[in-house]
């Protein structure tokens, strides 16, 4: 018998799909269901008490596309209660299964900075493979410039446009700050969408505690507020070299963005102290700051 009796939604599409959120991503996955007209199922997972887990799809996901939501924030303790996911998703008769994941972690780890390190994304490579489809949102692609050198079929989405949007109706004649040479690609294409200036800071990593960010241009930020727009915040340290390079600066008003807010060790409370307005990201991640719902986009792309 068909697991899925109920093809109301989806028969015209000819597709069966369930979407099942994972711990942390419940909200998310449930919005994206609804929007995308899907059913919405979550999955049961416990710890033995010795630490290993035991997992139970609640759904029936024979013949079904499924959907494994999960946001790779503290990615160890969620990656492989996602491999077990897939592999009996697929024993269990699955057609397809596919991982969204808004924030992918260890896109960073790219290259071997020291002798001996893991290049971590390699390995993510492989293990992934198990889906059909690896979904994200804003991946850190610095040397590796496209997502299918990753993910056999990876679908890279970007979140530039809610962002724009956000500071166009919030913060008007807004100068955008890309702290680096890195994030001016967000910076830029979301300052040209609407027409505003973006400058560039010049940014040198010292370790994961200590940036030094410098301004290689002269500005006059008048009265106008400053956003400064990265795709992640996660010790906080980039954005608080910028908050205050942007102060000596003259800025009267700085606004913190990104896509993923990660703020390890408080970094949002921190960025508060160094004399940001406001900080803001979108739902990559849940948190109090995540104001900026990424779900439409997720579920346009299923
Ligand atoms: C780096 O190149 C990224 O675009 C971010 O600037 C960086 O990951 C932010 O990290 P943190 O908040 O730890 O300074």
């Amino acid at each position: 018998m068909s697991c899925c009796p109920d093809r109301t939604n989806n028969k015209s599409r000819g597709v069966c799909m369930v979407v099942i959120g994972f711990p942390g991503s419940e909200s998310l996955a449930k919005m994206v269901a609804r929007r995308s007209r899907q059913k919405y199922s979550r999955i049961s997972l416990r710890q033995f008490p010795d630490g290993e887990s035991h997992l139970k799809f609640d759904a029936c996901v024979k013949n079904q596309k499924v959907i494994l939501v999960q946001s790779l924030f503290r990615p160890n303790e969620k990656i492989l209660d996602l491999l077990f996911a897939a592999h009996t998703a697929r024993d269990l008769g699955a057609k397809s299964v596919w991982l969204v994941a808004p924030y992918m972690a260890y896109m960073r780890q790219d290259k071997r900075f020291f002798s001996g390190e893991c290049v971590s994304v390699r390995v993510i490579s492989k293990l992934f493979s198990v889906f059909d489809k690896v979904i994200t949102i804003d991946p850190h692609l610095h040397r590796i410039h496209s997502l299918n050198e990753i993910f056999v079929r990876g679908v890279r989405l970007s979140a530039n446009s809610l962002l724009a949007e956000h500071i166009r109706k919030e913060y008007r004649e807004a100068t955008i700050i890309g702290p680096d040479e890195e994030s001016f690609q967000w910076a830029r294409k979301i300052a040209d969408s609407i027409g505003a200036k973006a400058i560039v800071l010049r940014k040198k990593r010292f370790s994961s505690e200590k940036v030094k960010i410098r301004i290689c241009e002269r500005v006059d930020f008048g009265n106008r507020p400053v956003v400064i727009v990265d795709d992640i915040i996660s010790t906080g340290h980039t954005m608080i070299e910028t908050v205050k390079e942007a102060k000596r600066l003259g800025a009267k008003s700085v606004i913190c963005m990104c896509v993923h807010g990660i703020f390890a060790d408080g970094a949002d409370r921190r960025l508060m102290k160094a004399g940001a307005k406001s900080v803001i990201c979108t739902n990559t991640i849940p948190g109090r700051l995540a104001l900026i719902d990424v779900a439409g986009l997720i579920s346009k792309a299923l």
